[in-house]
């Protein structure tokens, strides 16, 4: 099964990727983790994004239709992938279609998870992130045991770069922008299935199986 997850910033994709990944045994393909595994071992790749990611903006399309490109080949890919972020232009969208014509596979369905932009203020603003080995936690919603320590590998919790107001403001506009239209995109190929993300991560879950039906 290939799915692809679509939502604003802060909707809750990541968190709703790895339930989504567990279940259904597929591999979790977010361009936003592999583009901060990349600043994080400053590779070439790496310093040539970071003054997009920490700004809010997109990275250029071919850059990113070219990691994913690389990464839909590998051999873990052929049980099916789960793409998180990935599309997030109209540009990126029709090269996805042309990868997947390509290797002769199909996109079984694009989950959108709605949000407000109340939610994913709060959402964002409150999440802090394991600077060791990238767990993901939230100030109110999701809380580590101990204060700014990883539930995992006692790493120092941090916060994303681009969870600045500034940075996520501009986040927003971007996805209004660029990415929502994908919304129309996806829907006139009767592949979207909107999901409500306000929800507790579990109910959101509940959702998307109910969604995902006979898979
Ligand atoms: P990316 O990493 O994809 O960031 P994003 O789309 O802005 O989304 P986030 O990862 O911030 O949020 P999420 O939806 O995964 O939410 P999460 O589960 O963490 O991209 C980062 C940057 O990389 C981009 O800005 C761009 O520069 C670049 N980039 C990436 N892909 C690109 C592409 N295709 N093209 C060009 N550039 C690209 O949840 C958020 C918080 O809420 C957490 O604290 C979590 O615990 C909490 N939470 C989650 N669900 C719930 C719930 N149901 N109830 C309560 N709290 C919840
Ligand atoms: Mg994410």
């Amino acid at each position: 099964m290939n799915l692809i997850l679509l939502g604003p910033p802060g909707a809750g994709k990541g968190t709703q990727a790895k339930f989504i990944c567990k279940k259904y045994d597929i591999p979790h393909i977010s361009t936003g983790e592999m583009f901060r595994k990349n600043i994080a071992e400053k590779t070439y790749l790496g310093m040539l994004v970071k003054e997009y990611t920490d700004k809010g903006n997109l990275v250029p399309d071919h850059i990113t239709i070219k990691i994913v490109d690389e990464r839909i080949r590998e051999t873990d890919c052929k049980k099916g992938f789960l793409l998180d972020g990935f599309p997030r232009t109209i540009t990126q969208a029709e090269a996805l279609d042309t990868l997947l014509k390509k290797y002769n596979l199909v996109i079984n369905r694009v989950l959108f998870i709605a949000v407000s932009n109340e939610v994913v203020i709060e959402r964002n603003v409150g999440r802090r992130v394991c600077s060791s080995c990238g767990a993901s936690f939230h100030i109110r919603f999701n809380p580590s045991r101990l204060l700014n320590k990883c539930d995992y590998c006692l790493g120092e919790l941090t916060q994303r770069e681009d969870d600045t107001i500034s940075a996520l403001n501009n986040r927003l506009a971007v996805y209004k922008l660029q990415t929502k239209p994908l919304i129309a995109y996806y829907r006139s190929n009767k592949l979207l299935s909107k999901i409500d993300g306000a929800c507790s991560a579990e109910i959101v879950f509940q959702n998307i199986e109910t969604a995902l039906g006979h898979y």
